[in-house]
């Protein structure tokens, strides 16, 4: 009899070892994942908030096969199909009308940061403490985290971080030597910490008072994640350049970056081999049109999660939900799996729950009654 791959085995062997799992998932449909050994999980990690319309969503995978069928890759030394029905949608989705295509969120960070600083020719940079904007070079240069930064300090570009939602501790650092200021929306690799009212309107008015270009960093706030395209438009702020990846295209690999008139690369200024890609772009726009119908329904699906958490004082903005369980959370999340329900630990204590947008009403109260149980 043949024996069975040892997976477990052999990744130890030959992965390098930057992940710790221990699950196998090998199908998904909507909400629902399915592990090696056939066990089914409602899954409120959708690959940490990638697959936006579900796993598998037919409109996707019938957009993907279809454009693989046809052209899988052309480069973007020609017009690239669906590339401009695309950026044509994403603009007047999110009001940004100059767009670049990329293949992940770190990607589109590190575009962001040059482009600020050609645009303003200024090198100096101001982020917030717990933000997370990607591991390659320039995006962990605007990273708080220490553990994952420092051991490849010195990084560019020169980066001041600033507490989360101190107004007057930005104001003191932001002068007319920096080229711009990053900020999430809502910090997810923090656990979903939703900063306080007014601070993004602050954030805005420093940056225009000195010259500054306002970067939002959507990649996990995104597409529709909180109720809206962007969840800057849950406030009245617009901000120069902003990044988007995650669930842009259901977890085909895509990033973007997103800025207004008048904030552009010009020729030769950067390009990509891959981004903006033939199939990337078939995903994304169906994704985009299956959105577009379920997003109304995000908010009070978010709300469902609220009520249903309500002794663990959840934080939740449509469908991002953090609660803090400190170092329960590993306890937490294991006892969630073995009943069949995929959460995540984030950072500093705190559990993150970031499921599909289609996910049904009935799989939320599952969720959420299993989490309850997780609680004791
Ligand atoms: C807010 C934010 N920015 C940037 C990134 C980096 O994106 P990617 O992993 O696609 O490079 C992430 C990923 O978790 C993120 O959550």
């Amino acid at each position: 009899m043949k024996e069975a791959f040892d997976y477990r085995a052999v990744e130890s062997q030959h992965y390098m070892p930057v992940f710790s799992r221990t699950i196998k998932l090998v199908r998904g449909e909507g909400a629902k994942v399915w592990d090696d050994t056939g066990k089914q999980y409602i899954d409120c990690v959708a690959g940490i908030a990638v697959c936006s319309t579900g796993h598998c969503h037919p409109e996707v995978v019938k957009a993907i096969c279809d454009q693989c069928r046809t052209l899988i890759h052309c480069s973007n030394l020609y017009y690239v199909p669906h590339q401009s029905e695309l950026v044509e949608r994403l603009a007047s989705l999110t009001g940004m009308p100059r767009i670049f295509l990329t293949n992940s969120g770190t990607e589109a960070m590190e575009a962001a940061l040059k482009l600020a600083r050609i645009t303003t020719g200024r090198k100096r940079f101001v982020a917030f403490t717990h933000g997370f904007h990607g591991r390659t070079m320039g995006a962990l240069a605007v990273t708080h985290k220490p553990p994952i930064r420092e051991p490849f300090d010195p990084l560019q570009p020169e980066c001041a971080f600033v507490e989360y939602g101190d107004l007057k501790g930005l104001r003191k650092v932001v002068n007319r030597e920096t080229a711009g200021v990053v900020v999430e929306p809502i910090q997810g690799e923090a656990g979903v910490i939703i900063p306080p009212d007014g601070f993004l309107e602050g954030v805005r008015e420093c940056c225009d008072r000195n010259g500054t270009l306002m970067i939002a960093d959507e990649i996990q706030t995104g597409m529709g994640r909180t109720g809206r395209w962007l969840t800057l438009q849950h406030t009245g702020v617009e901000a120069d350049i902003v990044t988007l990846a995650k669930g842009i295209a259901s977890g085909f690999p895509m990033g973007a970056l997103l800025s207004r008139e008048g904030i552009t690369f010009k020729k030769g200024e950067h390009g990509s081999t891959f981004g903006g890609g033939p199939v990337a772009c078939a995903a994304a726009l169906a994704t985009l049109q299956v959105i577009e119908r379920i997003l109304p329904d995000v908010e009070r699906k978010g709300a469902l999660f609220r009520k249903g958490l309500a002794d663990h004082n959840p934080r939740v903005m449509g469908l991002m939900i953090g609660l803090a369980a400190g170092d329960r959370c590993p306890t937490i999340q294991a006892y969630c799996a073995d009943k069949g329900v995929l959460i995540n630990c984030a950072a500093d204590g705190n559990l993150r729950l970031v499921p599909p947008l289609v996910i049904s009403d009935e799989e939320i109260r599952k969720a959420v009654e299993v989490l309850n149980e997780a609680f004791g």
